[in-house]
């Protein structure tokens, strides 16, 4: 299997086929996220809050995210994978944001960077762009500046902050990125960038009427704790699972049921015990 290039997501928009993005961090994640079928995976810094138990995407760094770029392109050789800029990784100055940007691409194997931020950012994007490296925008709510947003709350509610995300978002396709992120924002601004770009639009708490639709993977399968915010769909219950399984393996150890003779290794004259079957 060929991996996924970015013509498949402007030939899809064209037919107005819906497709998915999900976030992972991991390799076990991102070959799950293979086997299923899902074309893009984002290495979101919501590695932050989903992994390394932050209260933000702030204190995510370059090499992190480096780091789990390349796990996930380990466990997933044929999906396309996007990696976020982190904090700053793109603020300092062009050349700055370029040579991060080329960090993602040839340490962290990612076909394609994501960067938050609208007009202030739009330059910079198209730096990374004529670097050669594909650029993805993310508008509306931007988590990395929630302080300056008042906080974690849908964006664009005013004609206003509409019309200036709006404008952002033509900026943004103007400035050579690929695709758009719109994360929280109400349903009839997110139709009217959709109608007004020829890039993708992914959308997040952004209603139907997109091209595609991003979740964080943990939030879907009940791996977040309490948190749910009300753009989310819990798909299943992970964390009983895990819990579960956990409880079992202290029962079966406690009543000593485990390890049986199948878990155990039995030495023979002159054999050596194999590890696992193929080992
Ligand atoms: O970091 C992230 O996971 C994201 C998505 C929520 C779009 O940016």
């Amino acid at each position: 299997m060929a991996r996924i290039c970015i013509d498949q997501f402007y030939d899809w928009k064209k037919q107005g086929h819906r497709w998915v993005c999900l976030t992972a961090y991991d390799a076990p994640t991102a070959r799950v996220l293979e086997s299923a079928s899902v074309p893009m995976i984002l290495v979101g810094d919501s590695l932050g809050n989903v992994i390394l138990g932050h209260d933000s995407t702030v204190p995510v760094t370059m090499d992190d995210m480096v780091r789990h770029s390349a796990a996930v392109r380990r466990g997933a050789e044929n999906t396309f994978v996007v990696c976020d800029m982190p904090f700053l990784a793109a603020q300092i100055s062009d050349e700055d944001a370029i040579r991060n940007a080329g960090r993602l691409i040839q340490e962290g194997m990612a076909d394609a960077v994501k960067i938050e931020g609208g007009g202030a950012r739009v330059g910079t994007i198209r730096r990374i762009v004529d670097a050669g490296i594909p650029t993805m925008g993310h508008l509306g709510l931007t988590p990395q500046n929630a302080t300056q947003l008042g906080g974690y709350k849908v964006q664009g509610n005013t004609p206003a902050s509409a019309a200036q995300i709006l404008k952002d978002a033509r900026a943004i396709e103007e400035s050579g990125a690929f695709a758009l992120v719109l994360e929280c924002v109400p349903t009839g601004l997110a139709e009217k960038i959709q109608g007004a770009l020829s890039i993708p639009v992914i959308g997040i708490g952004a209603g139907l009427s997109v091209d595609a639709q991003v979740l964080v993977f943990h939030d879907l399968v009940g791996l977040s704790g309490e948190f749910k915010p009300r753009f989310v769909r819990r798909y299943a219950d992970v964390e009983q699972v895990m819990k579960t399984a956990v409880e079992g393996f202290l029962a079966d150890v406690s009543s000593g049921d485990f390890p049986g003779e199948r878990e155990s290794f039995v030495s023979k004259d002159g054999e050596s015990a194999e590890m696992a079957p193929g080992a």
